[in-house]
């Protein structure tokens, strides 16, 4: 993306990242049935840490965390802990009360209750009373997505810098995939690796798909998406979708971009993703990395010779 492009639009930064928490997180059963999938640790760390962690790098102030009733756990994982502190305090453990202490002192989180999921789309509107009155716009982050590197939410942030509207991100995949995602059809832009979104389908069939573009969990939205999501109908599953909103804008014609992200993606919301992240994080992690590099050499040496 060229970075000089002459804003049109003045700058806001972000303020207000949305993540919605308050699925069911029915792949991840049984493990589900007690902790929220959110929860789950990616190496050490869980889910909602990992993204309070990116929403804090890109500037926002606020987390508003969409939790389901039985997920107020979540919650509980930004609060200050003053026991265990000074337990490991007084132990010297002082590596140990920094890992207690970092998410709390990350950002400002902000529980929002979704009573019901009745789909992304319906989480997202649920936090239109948290924005204030002056934020035109404001990011949704899904926690079951991990994107790298993290400055992804930067570049949308310029992009609607320079075009308006809302912006998203996209990542490659190859036609035989593209029926588990939200697909884009696009158009190309003057601007280096940004894409006009002219529609969207969900999850479609083969030869539907009108791009290899699908969506990740990074949204950058306009404030006139609440609108859209009041005008909208249950799609899919009888959810309130997120998707229809946005191609109501761009039916009515709003401006709708997406970044193609260049760098790396997990999904946590899964088994089959959540352990490669782990596997991909873990080996870099300076503690684990090395012993797990060796490990996984065995491993996969000895399920080879089991296939022999
Ligand atoms: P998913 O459909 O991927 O999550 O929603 P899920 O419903 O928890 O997963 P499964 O299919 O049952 O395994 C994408 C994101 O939207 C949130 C989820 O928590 C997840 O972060 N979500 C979804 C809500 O907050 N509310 C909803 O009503 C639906």
């Amino acid at each position: 993306m060229s970075r000089d492009s002459s804003p049109k639009y003045s700058f806001q930064s972000t303020k207000t990242v949305v993540v919605p928490a308050a699925g069911m997180g029915t792949r991840f059963l049984p493990a589900t049935k007690t902790v929220p999938k959110e929860l789950l640790p990616v190496v050490d760390t869980p889910g909602i840490e990992l993204i309070a962690e990116e929403a804090a790098s890109v500037g926002a102030e606020r987390l508003a965390v969409i939790v389901a009733p039985s997920k107020q756990e979540i919650m509980r994982h930004f609060e200050e802990f003053p026991e265990i502190v000074e337990m490991l305090s007084a132990r010297g453990k002082d590596e140990q009360v920094a890992k207690v202490q970092r998410a709390q002192k990350l950002i400002h989180p902000v529980a929002v209750e979704q009573e019901k999921p009745l789909g992304l789309g319906h989480a997202v509107g649920l936090a239109e009373d948290v924005l204030d009155d002056d934020e035109d716009f404001f990011a949704v982050m899904l926690p079951d997505d991990i994107v790298l590197p993290a400055t992804v939410m930067e570049d949308m942030a310029r992009v609607r810098q320079a075009v308006g509207g809302s912006v998203l991100c996209a990542f490659e995949v190859s036609r035989e995939e593209t029926c588990n995602y939200g697909v884009f059809d696009v158009e190309d832009t003057n601007i280096d690796g940004v894409k006009k979104v002219v529609g969207m389908v969900e999850k479609p069939e083969l030869e539907e798909a009108p791009s290899n573009l699908v969506a990740t969990g990074r949204y950058l939205l306009d404030r006139k998406i609440f609108d859209a999501l009041r005008r909208i109908e249950p799609g899919k599953g009888g959810e309130l979708q997120l998707t229809d909103a946005i191609e109501l804008l761009i039916k009515e014609g709003e401006p709708v971009h997406v970044v193609v992200h260049k760098g790396k993606r997990h999904d946590l919301g899964n088994p089959g993703g959540f352990i490669p992240a782990n596997v991909d994080i873990g080996l870099r992690h300076p503690q684990y990395g090395r012993a797990l590099y060796a490990s996984l050499k065995r491993i996969i040496s000895d399920y080879e010779s089991e296939l022999k």
